[in-house]
């Protein structure tokens, strides 16, 4: 009984299941942050966010690393309005600055099937940065389509959809605080 009480109240106010509470993706960014100062040694660093869902991310995330920092964002378009892959991924917006040389970042919202990064990975690989390595919040590792895995994972989560902190379903729910599971039917 008490157990249905506590997965009743853990809803957000559209009536969302929360997955993940801001409090706990703070907390997760917070550590994300500190191990990536730890591996730059020192070192300048660009963060090249995937829009428009790891905007959210990338800001926290930025905020978390004590290491000069810089951003950029590129947009792909892949799973138009809705939640399905068409499985073609198109550059819509590419960077603004060189990335020869430097230590990139790329900051994801989600690696699902990883189509998304392998081609993001693919180009940005052509531009010979100095190290390439990949930030995401949440990883869904049994859909993976493509053989990538990110070097920072916030968390890892079964085969669910979600939306919130940057995620969205058709566009809607990307400014809400926490994490939350989309109902079944809806997605
Ligand atoms: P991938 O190319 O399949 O790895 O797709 C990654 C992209 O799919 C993410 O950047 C998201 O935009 C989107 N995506 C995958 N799973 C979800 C989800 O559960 N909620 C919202 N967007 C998702
Ligand atoms: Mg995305």
């Amino acid at each position: 009984m008490e157990k249905v009480i506590l997965i009743a109240m853990a809803t957000d106010r559209h009536g969302l299941e929360i997955l993940f509470t801001r409090e706990q993706i703070a907390e997760r960014i917070l550590e994300m942050g500190a191990q990536i100062t730890r591996d730059l040694g020192g070192e300048k660093l660009i963060m090249i966010g995937v829009l428009k869902g790891a905007a959210p991310f990338l800001a926290d995330l930025a905020r978390a690393v004590d290491v000069d920092a810089t951003f950029d964002f590129v947009a792909v378009s892949s799973y138009g309005k809705s939640n399905r892959t068409s499985g073609a991924v198109k550059l819509i917006k590419d960077l603004d600055e060189p990335i020869e040389g430097k230590h990139v970042l790329v900051v994801e919202d989600i690696l699902d099937t990883g189509i998304t990064l392998t081609y993001l990975r693919r180009i940005f690989l052509q531009h010979h940065p100095r190290s390439l390595r990949i930030a995401t919040l949440l990883d869904k590792p049994s859909r993976r389509l493509e053989p990538i895995e990110a070097d920072y994972v916030g968390f890892s989560i079964p085969n669910l959809f979600v939306v919130g902190f940057g995620m969205d379903f058709a566009e809607r729910y990307r400014n809400l605080p926490d994490i939350c599971l989309m109902p079944q039917e809806a997605s």
